[in-house]
């Protein structure tokens, strides 16, 4: 059998594919070729991230696919019911990034309690002749430990980031409608494992109480953080958004940052992303990275292999 891996894939997972007596092309074919490829090579199952599109004309007019896979979480470039319709199989790798994408929160946070994001703009510009100006301005860092961290989502992700939060010695506080409690696990490296149990929190509250605010949850049709939740937080908090443009109202959120309200914002997306506002990216108090979340060496190999093991199951 076929598969073409059109966004790549790790080698652990191409390795554990031809093992399992599978021929892994790892081409990457203009989307506007992509159909005549998969129908001249007889494709049988096609894997993306979130570059290709698989949209109903592709579906429809490829009819060796029997498989379809995305390496990651969000499945919005891809016809999923329509293809399911067909008796395609649909996969993903849900929890594959989710440390990924906490660690980078953690980034951010640890970044801006201590003013990184600046200094990091800074230093290059005046670290030689204005240092002692620079140490003063960069002063008045914070510790994260023994502060709360308000997480909106509580799925893997979300779970991932409160994990961290616990072995920072922060208080972690969530609120998710459909998570009535959850039991957070921290294993270490020596084999001993603590457990924690923790229970949803009204938005009011969270707001109210966190220091450090973090989102995890999907898109949606309205903003989650918006002019008046910002009304309600804490003065002074630290806000990141790693997970989509959109949840946060961006120009609530520069409002909030001029007037005191919010201390720093750490953006791994924006509402117009793949263009970021100017206003979003000259800011001198938010800490920016370009979607990398998901983007490390083991998260991408956690999704080779897992997209490996689950084809095997489903095709062999
Ligand atoms: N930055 C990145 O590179 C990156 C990478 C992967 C995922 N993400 C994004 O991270 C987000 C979370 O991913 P996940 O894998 O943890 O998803 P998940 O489905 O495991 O968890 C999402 C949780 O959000 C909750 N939720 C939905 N609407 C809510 C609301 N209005 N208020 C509070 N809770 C709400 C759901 O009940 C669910 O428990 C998604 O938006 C995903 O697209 C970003």
């Amino acid at each position: 059998m076929k598969i073409l891996a059109n966004d790549g894939i790790s080698q652990n997972g191409i390795t554990t594919l031809e093992k399992a007596g599978f021929n892994v092309l790892t081409t990457t074919v203009a989307q506007e070729q992509l159909v005549n490829y998969i129908n001249e090579n007889k494709i049988d199952a096609l894997l993306v991230r979130s570059a290709t599109k698989v949209r109903k004309d592709l579906i429809d007019a490829c009819p060796t696919l029997k498989l379809i896979g995305r390496g990651g979480v969000g499945m919005d470039n891809i016809d999923v019911a329509h293809a399911k319709s067909k008796g395609i199989h649909i996969i993903n790798t849900p929890a594959a990034s989710s440390e990924s994408v906490a660690e980078l929160v953690f980034a951010h946070l640890f970044g801006g309690a201590r003013f990184l994001y600046d200094a990091n703009r800074n230093m290059p510009l005046e670290g030689d002749s204005n240092f002692k100006g620079l140490k003063k301005s960069y002063s008045k860092g914070t510790e994260l430990r023994g502060k709360t961290l308000g997480i909106f989502g509580f799925g893997n992700i979300g779970q991932a980031t409160a994990k961290l939060a616990i072995g920072a010695g922060m208080k972690v506080v969530y609120c998710d409608p459909d998570v009535a409690e959850a039991k957070i696990d921290l294993d270490f490296f020596d084999g001993q494992k603590v457990s924690f149990s923790l229970t949803n929190t009204s938005k009011n509250d969270l707001l109210k109480n966190a220091d450090y605010i973090s989102l995890h949850i999907p898109g949606q049709d309205n903003y989650v953080l918006g002019k008046s939740e910002f009304s309600k937080m804490k003065k002074g908090v630290g806000i990141v958004n790693a997970a989509r443009g959109g949840v946060l109202d961006e120009v609530a959120l520069i409002d909030a940052l001029e007037n005191g309200t919010v201390a720093f914002a750490g953006l791994d997306v924006y509402e117009s992303e793949p263009k970021p506002e100017i206003k979003i990216l000259m800011h001198s108090s938010i800490s920016l990275s370009p979607h990398i979340g998901a983007a490390t060496l083991e998260a991408q190999e956690r999704i080779g292999l897992e997209l490996a093991e689950q084809i095997i199951t489903l095709l062999n």
